[in-house]
This record gives C-alpha cells, sequence and structure tokens, in this order.
C-alpha cells in the first residue's frame, strides 16, 4: 500500500476515535458479533486467534509479519516499537480474510512511561486507592501507544524473600493481597463496563497459582501447596480480581504439587471457571504449554497441546505448540471443533469490548498523555506513602534543611542510580528516567548545604541477567580488587569530611523480578562492610534501602540510627526520599511482609500457626537456639515521625450468629507533637475448630492521617467473609460456633485485645 494511503487510514481511525461510541456494549450484542465472527472462520483462523506471537524477543523462525499475513493473528507481544505495530495491524485488519485485529499485550506492571513504585512497595503503602489511581494513569498510557493489554496485576503470595518476584506482588498477606488485586483491576479496567474507553486496558491476573510458593525461592521450580493453603491463602487475590471482573488470567509457569499450573485443570477449569465463574480467557505465561513437555508432563508438544487446551488455556503465549498442534488434535478427535469455539469465543469478545474492531490504530501519542504533571505527582506521592520507617533512634529524622548540618556525603551504589528505581519490568515500556536519591537531595536542598557523592565498589550479579540486554538494564562493570578498594576508601573518607552521611544500598533492576532469586539476603557485594566503615566513622548515618526485598539488617538494626526503606520506588524515588528525610512528607507505610533477620528463618510469615512449645516455652521451644524466631520486623510494622495511642476496642455484638454482620471500633489518637499517618490494622483468631487457624490473621485495615492530639475513632466490619475458611478436615468452606480473639493496633503484634463468640 502506498504510504499516503496508509497515513489517510491512519489519519481517519484517529479521527473515528473522537466519536468512539459512547454506550457500552451489552453481553447480548458482544455474544451476536462472537457467533458471526465464528460461523464465517476457518478452524486454522480460530487457532490463529489462540496465538500469540512474540514481536520483541521472537525466538522463533518465522517473524511476526509473516504469521500475522497467514492469519496468526491473536496477540503480540513484547514488541515495543511502536510504529512497527501499527504497521502490523494494517496487515492484520487490510490484508487478512477475516481482519480480526491484534491485541498487544505488554508487561505494564508499574507503569508505562510514568513510573510508579513495584508492587510490593505499593502494597507498603497500605493504600489500595493510590494503587487503583497508579494503574489509571499507567493504562491510559500504554493504551495510547496501542496497548490494550497488560499482564498485570501479578497477585502471588509470596512468603521467601530470596524469590526474585516477591517484589511484583503484595507480599504475604492475603487480605491485604486481594484488597491491591481488586484496587489494581479497577485502576486498569475502570468498571470493566466499558473497555472501549482509551483510558482502559484489558487486564491480565497473573500467575495461576501457587508461583510464590516456589520451592527454595528459586524462579520456575515446583510449588507444593496444600489443598488448606490454596484455598485460604494463595487463591484469594486471584478470587478477588476475578470478582473485580479482570478480563484475562495467566497460568503459572512452576509445577503445582506434580501437576504444571498450564496442564493443570483442576486450577482452571474446577476453580477458575466451575467455583469462580470466571468468564475471560486464559493465556499460558511465555513458552509454559511447550515446557509441559520439559517438566516431563507432557510426552511431546502435541501432547502439551491437548494438556493445555483440556485444562483451559485459550491462548498460547509464544510457544508456537498451539499453531503446530491443534489442528492436528481436531483431525485426530482427541479434540472438537466445538471445543476450540469454547477458547476462541472469549478472545473475541475481549476484542470486541476492548472496540480494536472500530479502532485498531493508536494514537501513539503517550508521550504526551504522559506529560500531566498530575502522574508524576501521583508517582512522587505514592512513593512517599510506600517507604517504610525501620528505625530512627534518638529522632534523627526528619533532618534540619538548614542549620546542623552544613555538607552531607551522599553514599553507596544506589544513591545516583535513578533508572534502578524503575525495576526489570519499570524499563520494558517507554519509561521516564528515575530521580535518583542524590538528585532528588539536590533538588530539595539546593545551594544551601553542600552535596558530596562517592558511589562505593560497584555492586553486581553473580550469574549474568538475559533481561539486563534485553530491556538495555544498567549493569556496574566487573572491577579489580585494587579498583573496589580505591572506591571503598573514597567512600569512606567522603563521609568521614562531612557532617552526616546518607548512604543508599540495595540492589540494582537486574537484581529483581524475573529469574532474580537470591540464595543470600545479605547486602550484596561489600555494601555491608561499607556501611559498618562509615558508622564507625562516628558520622551520623541515615541508611535508605532501594531494594526489592528484605536484606539482612541484624547490625544495622542496632548500630544505624535511622533507616528507611524505599523499596523499589520508581521514577520519582528520589524526590520522595528527600521529602520524608526533611520532613516535607511523613512516613506511613507499612510492612507487606515479615522481616526476616536471616535466610535461616524462612519461611517466616506472621500468620502461623501455635506450636504446642512457643518461643517463650523454657524447655520445650520451637526456637532456633543460635538466634530468636522473631522476625527483625513483623508484618505490618512501620514508624513515623509521631506516635499513636490504640484504645478503646468494642465489639458491637460479642455473640453474634453465624451469618451476622457486625463492627468492630477503636479509637486512635496522635499522641506526638507533628501530623502523621498510621494504618489501623485489625486482626483475629479463630481458638478451636475443625482445623488449627492461624494464631492471626489480618481481616481489616484503614490509613488514616492525624493532626497533634487528634483522635479518631476506625470501623471495621467482620461477617461471613472475614470469618469462613475453607476447613481441610470438612473439605469445604466454614464459619464455626467459635470463640475468637480480636486485635486493632499499628501492626501484626499489637495489644489491643477483646473477644467474641460466634454461635449457631
Ligand atoms: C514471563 C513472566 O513470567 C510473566 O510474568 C510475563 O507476563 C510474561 N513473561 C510476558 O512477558
Amino acid at each position: 500500500m502506498p504510504r499516503w494511503l496508509s497515513s489517510l487510514l491512519l489519519a481517519l481511525s484517529l479521527l473515528g476515535s473522537l466519536f468512539a461510541q459512547t454506550e457500552p456494549l451489552t453481553q447480548q450484542q458482544v455474544d451476536t458479533r462472537v457467533e458471526k465472527l465464528l460461523g464465517q472462520m476457518t478452524l486454522d483462523e480460530k487457532i490463529g486467534q489462540m496465538t500469540q506471537v512474540a514481536g520483541g524477543f521472537s525466538t522463533g523462525p518465522e517473524k511476526p509479519e509473516a504469521l500475522i499475513r497467514r492469519g496468526i493473528d491473536g496477540s503480540v507481544l513484547w514488541l515495543t516499537d511502536i510504529s512497527e505495530m501499527n504497521r502490523l495491524q494494517h496487515i492484520a485488519v487490510e490484508q487478512t480474510r477475516m481482519h480480526i485485529p491484534i491485541l498487544f499485550g505488554l508487561d505494564v506492571i508499574h507503569g508505562y512511561r510514568t513510573i510508579f513504585p513495584a508492587p510490593l512497595a505499593m502494597a507498603a503503602s497500605w493504600d489500595p486507592k493510590i494503587a487503583q489511581s497508579a494503574q489509571a494513569v499507567a493504562a491510559k498510557e500504554a493504551r495510547a501507544d496501542g496497548f490494550a493489554w497488560t499482564f498485570a496485576p501479578m497477585v502471588d503470595i509470596a512468603r521467601d524473600p530470596r524469590w526474585g518476584r516477591i517484589v511484583e506482588g503484595a507480599g504475604e498477606d492475603p487480605f491485604l493481597g486481594a484488597a491491591m488485586a481488586r484496587a489494581q483491576v479497577k485502576g486498569f479496567q475502570g468498571d470493566g463496563t466499558d473497555l472501549s474507553n482509551p483510558d482502559h486496558v484489558l487486564a491480565c491476573v497473573k500467575h495461576f497459582a501457587g508461583y510464590g510458593g516456589a520451592d527454595g525461592g528459586r524462579d520456575y521450580d515446583s510449588s507444593y501447596i496444600s489443598d488448606d493453603l490454596m484455598w485460604n491463602v494463595y487463591l484469594p487475590p486471584f478470587k478477588a480480581a476475578v470478582d473485580a471482573g479482570v478480563g484475562s488470567l495467566m497460568s503459572a509457569y512452576m509445577d503445582l504439587n506434580d501437576v504444571p499450573a498450564t496442564g493443570n485443570r483442576w486450577l482452571m477449569h474446577d476453580v477458575l471457571r466451575e467455583a469462580w465463574g470466571f468468564q475471560g480467557f486464559v493465556v499460558s505465561d511465555a513458552f509454559a504449554i511447550d515446557s509441559l513437555v520439559k517438566h516431563g508432563y507432557a510426552r511431546d508438544r502435541l501432547d502439551a497441546a491437548y494438556k493445555a487446551v483440556n485444562a483451559g488455556v485459550n491462548m498460547d503465549m509464544a510457544s508456537g505448540t498451539y499453531a503446530e498442534n491443534l489442528a492436528k488434535l481436531v483431525q485426530q478427535g482427541r479434540i472438537s471443533t466445538a471445543d476450540i469455539d469454547t477458547m476462541v469465543r472469549p478472545i473475541l469478545a475481549a476484542k470486541i469490548r476492548l472496540g480494536l474492531f472500530e479502532h485498531p490504530y493508536a494514537p501513539l501519542n503517550s508521550k504526551e498523555v504522559a506529560s500531566d504533571p498530575r502522574s508524576a505527582q501521583l508517582a512522587r506521592t505514592a512513593a512517599q506513602r510506600s517507604m517504610v520507617l525501620l528505625r530512627n533512634e534518638g529522632s534523627l529524622l526528619p533532618l534540619p534543611k538548614s542549620g546542623k548540618y552544613s555538607s552531607i556525603a551522599v553514599v553507596g551504589p544506589l544513591a545516583d542510580a535513578g533508572d534502578d528505581q524503575l525495576s526489570m519490568w519499570g524499563h520494558i515500556g517507554q519509561p521516564n528516567p528515575g530521580v535518583s536519591v542524590l538528585q532528588g537531595l539536590r533538588n530539595k536542598l539546593g545551594t544551601s548545604v553542600r552535596i558530596e557523592y562517592s558511589k562505593g565498589p560497584n555492586i553486581n550479579r553473580e550469574f549474568p541477567s538475559f533481561f539486563q540486554e534485553a530491556l538495555h538494564m544498567h549493569a556496574d562493570p566487573k572491577q579489580t580488587p585494587e579498583e573496589a578498594k580505591k572506591a571503598f576508601d573514597d567512600a569512606v573518607a567522603t563521609a568521614n569530611r562531612n557532617d552526616l552521611v546518607i548512604m543508599v544500598l540495595g540492589e540494582g533492576a537486574i537484581m529483581n523480578a524475573e529469574a532474580a532469586s537470591r540464595a543470600s539476603l545479605t547486602l550484596v557485594g561489600q555494601q555491608e562492610q561499607l556501611l559498618e566503615a562509615v558508622v564507625a566513622t562516628g558520622k551520623p548515618v541515615v541508611l535508605v534501602l532501594i531494594n526489592a526485598r528484605p536484606v539482612n539488617l541484624t547490625w544495622s538494626s542496632q548500630h544505624v540510627p535511622a533507616i528507611l526503606e524505599a523499596w523499589v520506588p520508581g521514577q520519582e524515588g528520589g524526590n520522595a526520599v528527600a521529602d520524608l528525610l526533611f520532613g516535607d512528607a511523613v512516613p506511613g507505610g507499612k510492612l507487606p511482609i515479615t522481616w526476616p533477620r536471616s535466610e535461616g528463618q524462612i519461611p517466616i510469615y506472621y500468620a502461623h500457626n501455635l506450636t504446642q512449645a512457643p518461643e517463650t516455652d523454657p524447655n520445650f521451644t520451637s526456637r532456633y537456639w543460635d538466634v530468636s524466631s522473631f522476625p527483625q520486623y513483623p508484618f505490618g510494622y512501620g514508624l513515623s515521625y509521631t506516635t499513636f495511642a490504640y484504645s478503646n476496642l468494642k465489639v458491637s455484638n460479642t455473640n453474634p450468629k453465624i451469618g451476622d454482620t457486625f463492627e468492630v471500633t477503636a479509637d486512635v489518637q496522635n499522641t506526638g507533637s507533628s501530623a502523621g499517618d498510621t494504618v489501623a490494622q485489625l486482626y483475629i483468631h479463630q481458638q478451636a475448630g475443625s482445623a488449627s487457624r492461624p494464631m492471626r490473621q489480618l481481616k481489616g485495615f484503614e490509613r488514616i492521617t492525624l493532626a497533634p492530639g487528634e483522635k479518631k475513632t476506625v470501623h471495621f466490619t467482620l461477617g461471613k467473609d472475614e470469618l469462613t475458611y475453607w476447613s481441610p478436615s470438612l473439605h469445604k468452606w466454614a464459619e464455626e460456633p467459635e470463640q475468637f480473639d480480636v486485635w486493632v493496633g499499628e501492626d501484626s503484634t499489637a495489644k489491643l485485645h477483646s473477644n467474641f463468640k460466634l454461635t449457631q
């Protein structure tokens, strides 16, 4: 086609988007259109819709264009050359028999251009509303460049910080995880009724299910998870996403109790479709259908295609197994054309609901969309709200902006590493650069305070990262021992000649997310030694951590006066750190994971069962004899610049009947002299029943801001949803007539306590 004609067509389609249909389609209208298309499609064209082709890091011999011309145009992923996307779309829409548009998908996990804090950090805000707003911005920016589908939210419960992907989810708790899952789905899809709106994208909840339970925290390794834990811990965030109307779901890579998730019919048929009534479509994780052979579960690729389709996977991500084998399976009579139709229907329905038939081309204006100053401001506020103050001895923080410290040393490998604040996934779209902590401090202090920077020795992975090259991520060059020593000495000398030291330590972007597990939780490289040497100078030290998971703070938590966990804070991370350190914002984030003292304590999580020999038993103790069994910092923990008192816990009905709903209230007062946030957290414990229940379970939370002296009553509701659990001895959901404890307070060790008794 001549270039002028394609430009004209593009202009016309953009003009068309100005007249986007106002009334969302009804289910019936969608169904009618799906059936009409299906009625005209050949078997190969249907299988084409069930195939997702790798655009960017393409691995197969055939390029996407050739496949699309053959009608294999279900979806394309990993293509970030956005003009190429529109070109391929023209081929699909104008030069194939059925004219079905391509659905382009990408991992927009915590931002496309405007990069927000990574999901674990967002969970630490305990503020689902801000997570929703952030994903709404991400949706708008991604859609502007033609990505109508994001592979998010990732809602895998993770209780092992060695697992690199712990950063992509909301941490260890199913209640907090469900709240963050729901919020993100709404952020991406709006209320779900109008996906054709250019502000929305189709969400894809992943990885179904149990991926976070990988043996030893090794990415992709098998998970062995009891039914009890599946229903009560790992599945609730997925259920919350499904209830919020998530349009698609991704099957996980790993073996789940010896049946790989991507071939697991119990998961995708019995649970997802039968029990939960999921109406969307399932895409496999990348190459996961082919991997059924590698797992030793499928004999060959033909068998893998059969097992995946039979389990309920509608779309094959990148492995080509469906395209190669589904027609053969139909010819052999192992699957019917009706089965294929069932698989294709929700894919076509999604394309129709997304309005792709009417508006297949992208305006390619994400840069303009992202220039809205409110987006960067939201990223900054989100980063402020997600950071957790772990320690503040002698109220070193907040720092005065002038007077006391006329010079500051900023030290450490993460201090001037804005791009490391974006995480691995933050690099996949068209990210804005990250504002480093050094830059953020300079922005805050201008020339009023002298700032001197020294990086210290480089940090690196022992084994390289595939994603480093693929996503153009920064990696420190290897240093000789002499170079590293020089850098170390320079950092200590820099600390020595300034009044205060801000150390920024942690992990780079190549060290987190996929294929980035660690065996050790110590600070990478020589950072611990550097920290100890800097503290030994006697200068006051503030430690800022930029990292994707808890690290070993055994020494620091006794010797470093102030520690701020900044996580992977996104593009505005440096500004947000400066805001918090200098009191322009007050820390109020809380840990969404239990912080271990060392790797030996893993798995460690607050909602464990009681033992007959707790830590306090002098004889038959379950504790280690070399280290406490208590964590370094408990789940839900985080300090502020002020203090709060919790009192007056009331249960509106101490003898509720099964099925009743009742209220728990408590008073919270700011007892300090500055305004601040706390997260009021409600925990319960069922004292006996048909199964042992965790010693505490989060069942309510609310983040509140209080002025000095201000008092507020927080209200929580308890009822069937909070008090029912899946009982392994009854093999069903149960709400039992038992005695319960209830606590309200500012972390999972809350002391303010009351009781109630459920009755028949
Ligand atoms: C593999 C990852 O496990 C998954 O999270 C991601 O969405 C896909 N690749 C696509 O990039």
